[in-house]
């Protein structure tokens, strides 16, 4: 991908949040469902608790709240918001639920979708509305990244359900003609590894009549080669990262905050050395609430927004990656 110039219009980050559900899941809990513990779910993914949606807090509940948060923080007149893109897995309803959260805000001169790219949905999600504001047709865009992956976990497979947690985040995010803090991407997709990590239709055949078969709708639980997503993570996120600081003619020293994927703890120290960015840069939450796949960008940047970690021009270099196989960044200037 060529290096994005500015020319005309750009995007501002003007606020965020968040939202998690209320009941929390600790670690010495599951270890009452499945042979575990405390010590190895800690040492091997650095998560001590996760939250669990409850029937009152599914992704469109999650994400309108979150939503309502970052517009909030963006002091914006509902009406003036033009595009709401949701990034999840797990809709209340898979027609889409962004719709449903453009109601719920009153928000009736926005289009609103839903975008499915996994844990990378955030920012696949960020970078296609930054787009649409880059070309002129939006001004100002809801970006909201909420699952409940919860619903699908094998609560009964040790290796993948003590990873996963509930929650949303979201950025709003505005076209502007003086600058532009959106300040390049990278993305990637390989379907070939896509077997590594998956949330499969059940596949059941029925008959509707005689001789007219129907595949019934449903899905299994998630299905994860732990070992290989993690390979493909130390190894892959590095390698995005260090090609958008070359198409950016920014360079690693520069960032002051390393944004990743809420995945595992080892990942994070793993990718922050191979890019030499010290630990204190790196934003972790991974130990209150796991892995909340589209959710965790948002969501651990709101939080640092709130404790005045980010700050007003700060550097934020940050990378999704998950199932699809998909993975991406993007260098942003916050505010
Ligand atoms: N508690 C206790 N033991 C467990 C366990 C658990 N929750 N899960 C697995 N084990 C056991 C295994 O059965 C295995 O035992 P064995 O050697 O007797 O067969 C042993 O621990 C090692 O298993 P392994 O799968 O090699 O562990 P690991 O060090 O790779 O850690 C993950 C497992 C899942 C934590 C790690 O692979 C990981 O984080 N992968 C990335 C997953 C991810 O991030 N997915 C989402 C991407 S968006």
């Amino acid at each position: 991908m060529e290096e994005k110039k500015f020319n005309q219009i750009g995007v501002s980050f003007k606020g965020s949040g968040s939202y998690v559900p209320h009941q929390i899941l600790s670690n010495q809990k599951i270890s009452q469902k499945v042979d575990t513990s405390d010590e190895w779910i800690k040492s091997r993914t650095g998560i001590s608790e996760r939250r669990i949606s409850s029937s009152e807090d599914n992704v469109t509940d999650m994400g309108y709240k979150a939503a309502l948060n970052a517009i909030q923080k963006a002091n914006w007149d509902i009406k003036t918001i033009d595009l709401i893109v949701l990034a999840t897995s797990t809709p209340h309803d898979l027609f889409g639920s962004a719709p449903s959260i453009q109601a719920k805000l009153g928000a009736s001169n926005a289009v609103a979708f839903d975008l499915t790219a996994a844990c990378s949905g955030f920012l696949f999600a960020l970078i296609t509305a930054s787009q649409f504001l880059k070309g002129g047709n939006f001004k100002r865009a809801l970006v909201i990244g909420a699952d409940q992956l919860s619903s699908f976990v094998d609560w009964n497979d040790r290796r993948s359900c003590i990873l996963f947690g509930d929650g949303a985040g979201a950025l709003a995010i505005e076209a502007t003609n003086k600058f532009d803090n959106f300040i390049g991407f990278d993305m990637r997709t390989d379907g070939e590894r896509g077997c590594f990590l998956n949330l499969p239709s059940k596949n059941i055949k029925d008959s509707i009549i005689d001789n007219i078969d129907f595949v019934s709708g449903g899905f299994s639980p998630i299905q994860m080669n732990g070992q290989e997503v993690y390979k493909f993570a130390v190894r892959e996120v590095p390698i995005i990262l260090k090609k958008l600081f070359k198409i950016t003619n920014y360079s690693s020293d520069q960032v002051d905050w390393l944004v990743l994927h809420q995945a595992n703890q080892r990942i994070l120290d793993s990718v922050g050395e191979k890019l030499k960015i010290p630990k204190e840069k790196i934003l972790s939450n991974l130990e209150k609430y796991g892995n909340t796949s589209a959710a965790t960008i948002p969501l651990v940047m709101d939080e640092a927004i709130r404790k005045n970690r980010i700050k007003q021009n700060d550097i934020i270099a940050t990378s999704g990656f998950g199932a699809g196989l998909s993975w991406g960044s993007a260098l942003i200037k916050w505010g």
